[in-house]
C-alpha cells in the first residue's frame, strides 16, 4: 500500500505512539481490502461513543489516545447513553452516568464537536457531494452516501477514532467509483406519503437485499429530508445497506444509465409488500411507551408532534428524541412548553437503543421508526407497533391503540 512522506512518518510513531497505533489500525484495514493508497479526508462522524457500547474496555481506550493525541479534522459525535444535561430527572442511574461523562470528556478533550445525534446532518456537519468523509451510525452512513452523494464506508468506533486522529482512511469500498453502482432494482409502485411510508420501504427492502445497493424507481414525488431519514434508518436496521439510488432524485442518479450498468435482480413494492412492515409491527392494545425521534426529531417532526398535542395530556410514556440544538430550537418556536405540559419528555443526546438498558417494566412500545420498532423489540423483548405519527399521538394520549 502506497503511503505519502507524513504518512510513513505516523507509521514509524515518529508523530507518537498514539498516532502510530492509528494508522497501524489503518493500514491494517486497508491491506486486508487491497487498498492502494490512503484519502486525506476532512471529517469524521463518530459512532461508539455511548458507554452502553464501549463499557470500560472503550472507555479505557479513549482516555488513553486523549492523553496524547487530538483531532485532526472536524468530529462530531454520535448518540452518547445519557442525556447530558437531564440525565437524573430523567432517571438514568448514577454510576453510568459518571462513566458516560467521562468517556465524553475524553471525546472533547481531542477536540470533538459535542453534537450527540445520529443525524449530524441537520446539526452542522454536512459534507460535499463527492467529499471522502469516515461516518458511523448505519443510518447516518446511508443519508451521507445517499442523499449527499458524500463517500463513506461503514466505520465502526475504532476506525472512526484512528480517522479523526490521523485524518485519513484506506481507499476501499464505497470510496471508489467503481462500487458505487446499483446492484439491484426496486419498482416502487404505490404512492409515498409519510415518513413511516418510506420506513416501511426500507425496511421490506433492507430484509430483502441485505447489504445490495439498491436503486428504487417509480418515486415521482420529491421525498422530504425526514421521508429520507426514515429510509435510510429502516434500510439500515433490517438490512446492511449503506447506499441506495433514487433515479430522478437523488445526486448520483440522474438517469437509470448512471447508476445501473448491468442487468440485476429487479423487484416489486406495491401495497402487499408495503403492508408487510406493519403486519411485521403490529401490537394492539395498552400502550406503555410512545417514541419519536428515531433517527432523532427534526425541527419539523417535532413541530408536527407539538400541534396535535396542543391542550391535550399523554397517559403513556412519551419521548421525543433529538439533539440538545434542535431542542433549543423548540423552546423557542415554544413547540417545547407545548409539549412539556402535555407530558411529553424531550430526551436529548441519546435513544432508548443506545441509553443506559432502561426497559422500566414496559410491555408494549408504539413508534413512528421501524428501526426503533425492530431493535427494542429485539433488546427488550416488548411488543411493538409501527404507526403513522398521527396514530402514535393517539396512542400516547388515550395509552392504547387498536
Ligand atoms: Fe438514532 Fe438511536 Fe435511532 S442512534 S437512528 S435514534 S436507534
Amino acid at each position: 500500500m502506497y503511503l505519502t512522506k507524513e504518512e510513513e512518518a505516523m507509521l514509524n510513531g515518529e508523530r507518537g505512539e498514539t498516532i502510530q497505533k492509528c494508522m497501524k489500525v489503518l493500514v491494517t484495514l486497508g491491506e486486508l481490502y487491497g487498498a492502494k493508497r490512503m484519502l486525506e479526508i476532512k471529517n469524521v462522524h463518530s459512532p461508539g461513543v455511548s458507554y452502553r457500547v464501549t463499557g470500560d474496555a472503550g472507555l479505557n481506550y479513549v482516555k488513553d489516545a486523549s492523553k496524547n493525541a487530538c483531532f485532526k479534522i472536524p468530529t462530531t459525535l454520535n448518540n452518547v447513553g445519557i442525556d447530558m444535561h437531564r440525565w437524573k430527572e430523567l432517571g438514568f442511574e448514577n454510576d453510568f452516568a459518571q462513566k458516560q461523562i467521562e468517556l465524553s470528556n475524553a471525546y472533547k478533550e481531542m477536540g470533538a464537536i459535542m453534537t450527540n445525534t445520529c443525524i449530524p446532518y441537520l446539526n452542522g456537519n454536512v459534507p460535499m457531494f463527492g467529499e471522502n468523509i469516515a461516518w458511523g451510525e448505519s443510518s447516518a452512513i446511508v443519508y451521507a452516501n445517499s442523499v449527499i452523494g458524500a463517500r463513506t464506508n461503514r466505520e465502526g468506533g475504532p476506525t472512526a477514532l484512528a480517522a479523526a486522529i490521523t485524518g485519513r482512511v484506506p481507499e476501499y469500498g464505497l470510496h471508489l467509483d467503481e462500487n458505487r453502482k446499483g446492484t439491484c432494482q426496486i419498482k416502487v409502485d404505490i404512492d409515498l406519503e409519510s415518513d413511516t411510508d418510506y420506513a416501511a420501504l426500507g425496511y421490506y427492502v433492507g430484509t430483502l437485499v441485505g447489504r445490495e445497493i439498491p436503486v428504487f424507481t417509480g418515486i415521482d414525488k420529491r421525498p422530504t429530508t425526514e421521508n429520507l431519514k426514515a429510509l435510510c434508518a429502516a434500510l439500515a436496521s433490517s438490512g446492511a445497506v449503506a447506499l441506495f439510488h433514487i433515479v430522478g432524485i437523488t445526486p448520483e442518479a440522474p438517469t437509470i444509465d448512471d447508476v445501473l450498468d448491468k442487468e440485476v435482480e429487479i423487484y416489486n413494492f406495491g401495497k402487499k409488500e408495503y403492508l408487510e412492515a406493519f403486519e411485521k409491527f403490529n401490537y394492539k392494545g395498552d400502550v406503555d411507551f410512545v417514541v419519536f425521534g428515531c433517527p432523532h426529531a427534526t425541527i419539523d417532526e417535532i413541530r408536527t408532534i407539538a400541534a396535535l398535542l396542543e391542550n391535550k395530556k399523554v397517559k403513556a410514556e412519551t419521548w421525543i428524541c433529538t439533539s440538545h440544538q434542535i431542542k433549543d430550537l423548540a423552546t423557542q418556536m415554544d413547540c417545547l412548553s407545548v409539549l412539556e405540559e402535555a407530558g411529553v419528555k424531550i430526551v436529548c443526546d441519546t435513544c432508548p437503543v443506545l441509553c443506559q438498558t432502561l426497559n422500566r417494566g414496559f410491555e408494549s412500545v408504539v413508534t413512528n421508526s421501524c428501526k426503533m420498532a425492530h431493535y427494542v423489540r429485539g433488546l427488550w423483548n416488548v411488543k411493538a407497533r409501527l404507526a403513522q405519527v398521527e396514530d402514535c399521538v393517539d396512542a400516547a394520549i388515550k395509552g392504547r391503540l387498536e
